[in-house]
């Protein structure tokens, strides 16, 4: 690639330099853009826009790569447990044995919850959606950490962050059991992380619970399967967020609302919802056909993704953890599962899912997991927010640490009124 671009505007020439990362596309280098053309440049979307210099993960959608760090998100998902997988992101390399089990002592010594938190979920309908009490807690708790909210100072954004990881499986199991009527389970230190959040969800009072371990090895795998994913939509708003200095807890609050739309994370729940309504595979073809047609909005959730112009990685292993988690819980004829099967085989066989590149995407599948865990519907995203705040909060240190950073202040295309004078209000 060159090492500049030219620009030719009004018989000027302009030349910007082209950088270049380790591995993925170039970047041309316009930060000077607007100062010397009086210009700005357009891409609402940000199709083909460069937010920031990452290190963290790396995503090539024509192949359907995913790496975190380097590493390939199925060799992760393969070989770690989800604890090692946020070390890497926060740290950039895989623990050591002594190391992995500092972090995993840190994390679990931070995972219960003030005593005073809750209050905040009798405030809550109790059929409030887990993610609007998500989005609550979450932000609340800047008001408990007085103590960590300086972000210049390392200390506190690593505490902070510590305390966020750990204190999300017991913030999102009690969304569950407050709309359950159930009383809270308080985290267990003997427990790791996955299994820890099962027990929450579904221990009671009354007797013991053990949490079956196929289970939670499906739960910790799904967890590392929504870590991170570079630039998407509720990352970019944890990093706007913080661009700003606000606080690590009011950042994350943040990219939970993001990640709640039905485009993003919130996609999820919508498969699960689109299932039901398809209801039977004969009614599949009448589907496929709404998703086709330009006039209607109708799309067929958890296919397609702005980067992944192949299969989705995660999908794949979602797949197949769908079929382990149903063998393992004696689920023999699932008709979810059945639909999906179909859905997915038609439609990566039509001609306009094969045109616009439309694959199956992490949300395709997991639901259906969930579901038959046990978990509702209205849980799923949480599920999604609880795993990727840790992508969030590495994210978050990486761009508060970045030398360059500044605060995030797009421009615009004005297409409104130009000057004109005030009419009085006798005269309108
Ligand atoms: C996640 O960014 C990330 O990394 C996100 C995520 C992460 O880990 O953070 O991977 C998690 O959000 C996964 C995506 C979950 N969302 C869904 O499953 C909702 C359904 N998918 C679509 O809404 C859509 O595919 C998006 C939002 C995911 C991507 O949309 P883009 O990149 O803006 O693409 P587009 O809307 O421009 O679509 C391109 C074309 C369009 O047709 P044309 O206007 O070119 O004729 O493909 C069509 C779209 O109409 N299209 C679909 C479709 N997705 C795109 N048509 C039918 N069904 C779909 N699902």
């Amino acid at each position: 690639m060159a090492d500049t671009v030219t620009l030719n505007a009004e018989n000027k020439s302009y030349e910007y330099p082209v950088l270049s990362g380790s591995t993925g596309p170039d970047v041309v280098d316009i930060r000077k853009f607007y100062a010397e053309t009086g210009m700005f440049t357009y891409d609402p979307g940000f199709t083909s826009t460069g937010s920031c210099e990452s290190a963290i993960t790396y995503i090539d959608g024509d192949i359907g790569m995913l790496l975190h760090r380097g590493y390939a998100i199925g060799d992760l998902a393969e070989n770690c447990n989800f604890e090692e997988v946020a070390y890497l992101l926060q740290h950039g390399e895989l623990p050591d044995k002594a190391t992995k089990a500092v972090f995993e002592h840190d994390i679990t010594y931070h995972s219960m919850l003030h005593e005073q938190i809750h209050n905040f979920y009798s405030g809550f309908r109790r059929d409030a959606h887990p993610m609007a009490i998500m989005c609550g807690v979450v932000g609340a708790l800047s008001a408990f950490y007085h103590d960590s909210l300086d972000i210049t100072n390392p200390d506190h954004r690593r505490i902070s962050s510590y305390r966020l990881i750990a204190k999300m499986p017991t913030i999102a199991a009690w969304a569950y059991k407050y709309s359950q009527g159930q009383p809270f389970i308080y985290p267990r230190n003997d427990l790791g992380y996955a299994e820890n959040f099962l027990h929450m969800m579904f221990a009671t009072p009354c007797e013991d619970y053990e949490v079956n371990p196929v289970l939670s090895k499906a739960m910790d795998r799904i967890l590392i399967l929504h870590a991170d994913h570079e630039q998407n939509a509720s990352t970019s708003t944890v990093r706007l967020a913080g661009s700003s200095g606000a606080n690590p807890f009011a950042c994350i609050a943040a990219g939970i609302a993001s990640l709640w739309g039905p485009a993003h994370g919130g996609a999820n729940e919508a498969v699960l919802n689109m299932l039901n309504e398809i209801g039977d595979a004969n009614r599949i073809d009448e589907y496929v056909g709404k998703a086709k047609d330009k006039d209607d909005p109708f799309r067929l959730m958890g296919f397609g993704h702005r980067v992944y112009k192949n299969y989705d990685p995660r999908a794949k292993i979602m797949a197949e953890t769908c079929k382990e988690v149903l063998d393992e819980l004696g689920v023999k004829d699932n008709a979810l599962l059945d639909i999906a099967i179909a859905l997915e085989k038609i439609a990566l066989e039509d001609e306009y899912f094969i045109e616009k590149k439309l694959y199956p995407n992490v949300d395709f599948y997991s639901g259906i997991i969930f579901q038959a865990m046990g978990i509702p519907v209205t849980m799923f995203t949480a599920l999604f927010a609880l795993a990727r705040t840790t992508g969030w909060i590495a994210q978050w240190n990486e761009m508060v640490e970045d030398p360059h950073q500044k605060i995030g202040r797009p421009r615009q295309l004005y297409t409104g009124p130009t000057e004109r004078d005030y009419v009085a209000l006798d005269n309108r």
